[in-house]
């Protein structure tokens, strides 16, 4: 690290200042966002660089530097829990150098003939939880918040198919809790993000704010679609099995816990470099993301030995990996249009090797960013692989600049049918208005259509692209106008895989409401808000009435997608479309299911704490099938409280405040029952 000796104090405080806001920025652009905009070692360099300003000359260091937090990511809606171990953070570093010093710093506090080993594990790169186990059960599963409290997240915990209800075996302890991090495969993260970006939302920006965003989502059936996993690195409690981690986390593994077998038990410090050399390289190969590798002194009786400093334990550092990175010049930006009309700008590289591969295209996310870094044609740019799966710039190399650059006008117009583009406030990207003419959208609109979870229709890109360029498909409704002819004549069709695709577009006639809904492609309407819709209005002629708040009434249904589905059907091109689709034969209304009743109709129910005869998703499940509606929040509007047992202090103080009926899971049942 750079020390500021030849600085003056004036301009160590003017460093200081500047460092604090930018880093205050990059903490916002982070978790409140989403939206990094510097890559983790930047901005842990940034972090260094003012803690070590702020060592130099204390006089300058504020009570709310950016140094004085670890982020929280507590939530009001999730009863909050106090850690009984405090979750704390470990030292990092990017040097080799610095933990020879970590070890030579433990020897001299154990003394030199003392043995140790060290536990090395990888860093996995997700959110922290913390999981009770009472009597070989799950119990409670609390984020890490800040570190002293967090949000107890149980339920959507428990939707992690790899996190055991129940231990198998009978040597665990009575009691104790293990953490671990809640991560997103790289699988399900594209998948996720495309699933995203298919409704017009904004991507997560990496796997990681993906998983935390998924953790703390307010309904648990949400989180499960999200196919979340964990892994588990670390067990506290006062009767664990033996003194040594490692050994501890071979037992956890024998309990049913999903414990990396990446682990290795180095006997020195050489062993650990060697640990970390390896993964270096092999880390690419991982189907999920680790952004290090955590070091641990392995005995329990060591570590407690060593103890700890304010927010980390001096047993343990974390080595973190940099990100790769290489410089190449920006030769020009390309300008896509999605299905939605979202433009994203890319940029064309002079092709150079990373992590592995040519890149000669990186991401550049939108203008705003392009405009924060300073982009400029010609300039050198640098580019990273780390979390994100597509590679992105992250900088420029000002120091390269020359006259030859020049600076990044962004496109007013579409590129692919010339229409104004628009930006609506509060929203990052550009679009393009012209939806049914513009041909990327309309294609788009169609591969969305065809999808598996929308019509199921067996038409690839391909053929849609072709039916397109013969002037077959103009819109959605012109699937059901197809003649064998039309897809007979295309290059690569015999007469059977034509009868195949004209078969596959009859069946989508019985496709039910809600996919329907979900294939018409309105903006911000994924496949669940779809479903929901479709339950509350049960038909297209009622849904398409719905003033904005009538539709925003319906829970789970925001001002967003309110407007956007109110727009959707003040189209007359959409009414057009709806007709034909009508007269082809599409389900444009829910099918009566057998043991639904109204019993319940318009009232809001909350659910809270745990029952014995069913789970709350079963509960919920019932009061949705008797025209009941489960709402997370105690509001003035509830009329039943469904309660539990373990019912949170602050949802009852407001159950009493507004005077709402409390019921049990029994009283529950009997009404639904007796009538
Ligand atoms: S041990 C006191 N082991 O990294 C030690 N942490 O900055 C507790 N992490 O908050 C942590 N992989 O979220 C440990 N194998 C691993 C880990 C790991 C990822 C995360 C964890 C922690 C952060 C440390």
């Amino acid at each position: 690290m750079q020390l500021a000796k030849n600085m003056t104090k004036q301009e160590a405080k003017k460093k200081i200042n500047q460092l604090s806001e930018q880093l205050r920025k990059h903490n916002h652009n982070y978790y409140i966002l989403s939206q990094p905009t510097i890559s983790d070692y930047d901005y842990d360099m940034m972090l260094k660089e003012l803690e070590a300003l702020e060592k130099q000359y204390p006089e300058f260091k504020d009570k709310n530097s950016p140094t004085q937090r670890v982020g929280t990511d507590r939530d009001n809606d999730f009863v909050q829990v106090k850690h009984e171990y405090p979750m704390l953070s470990l030292g990092n570093t990017y040097n080799l150098g610095e933990l020879q010093d970590f070890d030579n710093r433990i020897k001299k506090i154990l003394g030199e003939e003392a043995q140790y080993k060290y536990s090395c594990e990888l860093k996995y790169d997700g959110t922290a939880i913390s999981i009770k186990y009472q009597n070989g059960k799950f119990f409670q599963a609390v984020t890490r918040g800040d570190g002293t409290q967090g949000d107890d997240v149980s339920e959507n915990v428990k939707t992690i198919r790899s996190i055991p209800l129940q231990l198998q075996g009978n040597d665990y302890p009575e009691k104790f809790e293990i953490r671990g991090e809640i991560i997103m495969p790289h699988k399900v993260f594209e998948q996720l993000n495309k699933e995203r970006e298919d409704v017009g939302e904004q991507p997560f920006a990496n796997p990681r704010n993906a998983a935390s965003g998924s953790i703390k989502m307010k309904n648990s059936k949400d989180v499960a679609k999200r196919k979340l996993d964990a892994f588990l690195y670390f067990l506290l409690g006062e009767e664990l099995p033996s003194d040594s981690h490692y050994e501890n986390l071979n037992f956890a593994k024998k309990w049913g816990f999903k414990i990396s077998d990446d682990r290795k038990l180095a006997k020195n410090i050489n062993e650990v470099f060697e640990f970390i050399n390896f993964w270096d390289k092999e880390r690419e190969n991982l189907p999920y993301d680790i952004d290090g590798i955590v070091i641990k002194v392995d005995s329990k009786k060591l570590q407690d030995e060593l103890g700890f400093t304010g927010k980390s334990p001096r047993w343990a550092i974390s080595y973190k990996f940099k990100a790769e990175r290489v410089a190449s010049k920006l030769l020009s930006i390309d300008y896509q249009v999605g299905r939605t009309g979202a433009i994203t700008p890319v940029a064309n590289l002079e092709p150079v090797q990373l992590a592995g591969t040519t890149v000669k295209r990186a991401s550049l996310h939108n203008a705003d960013i392009i405009k924060e870094l300073d982009i400029r044609i010609n300039d050198i740019v640098f580019v990273e692989k780390g979390g994100e799966i597509i590679p992105k710039i992250v900088g420029v190399d000002k120091s390269k600049r020359d006259s030859s650059s020049k600076e990044v006008k962004y496109i007013t117009h579409c590129p692919e049918c010339k229409t104004e583009l628009v930006r609506e406030e509060g929203e990052a990207k550009h679009y393009c208005p012209n939806e049914f003419t513009c041909p990327p959208q309309i294609k788009g609109k169609m591969e969305h259509f065809v999808s598996r979870k929308a019509m199921d229709i067996n038409c690839g890109e391909a053929t849609i692209n072709a039916l397109f360029n013969a002037g077959h498909l103009k819109n959605i409704s012109d699937f059901y106008k197809l003649k064998y002819e039309h897809i007979f004549e295309l290059e690569g069709f015999k007469e059977k895989s034509a009868k195949n695709l004209l078969e596959s577009i009859e069946q989508s006639k019985k496709v039910p409401f809600e996919r329907v809904l979900f294939a018409l492609g309105i903006r911000f309407v994924g496949s669940t808000v779809a479903k929901i819709l479709a339950k509350s209005f049960k038909n297209i002629k009622k849904l398409e009435k719905a003033s904005v708040e009538e539709l925003a009434q319906v829970d789970e249904i925001g001002e967003r997608i309110a407007k956007s589905v109110f727009n959707f059907f003040r189209n007359e091109k959409n009414i057009e479309i709806i007709k034909d689709l009508k007269n082809a034969g599409l389900q444009f209304e829910m099918l009566e299911v057998e043991g639904e009743t109204e019993i319940l109709k318009g009232k809001k129910i909350v659910i809270s704490g745990t029952f014995a005869k069913y789970s709350r998703n079963e509960l919920k499940k019932m009061i949705e099938q008797n025209g009941g509606k489960n709402t997370s929040s105690v509001s003035k509007s509830t009329d039943y409280f469904l309660a539990g047992e373990k019912v949170g202090p602050s949802k009852l103080e407001k159950v009493k405040k507004f005077n709402i009926k409390v019921i049990s899971e029994d009283e529950f049942l009997n009404m639904i029952e007796n009538s």
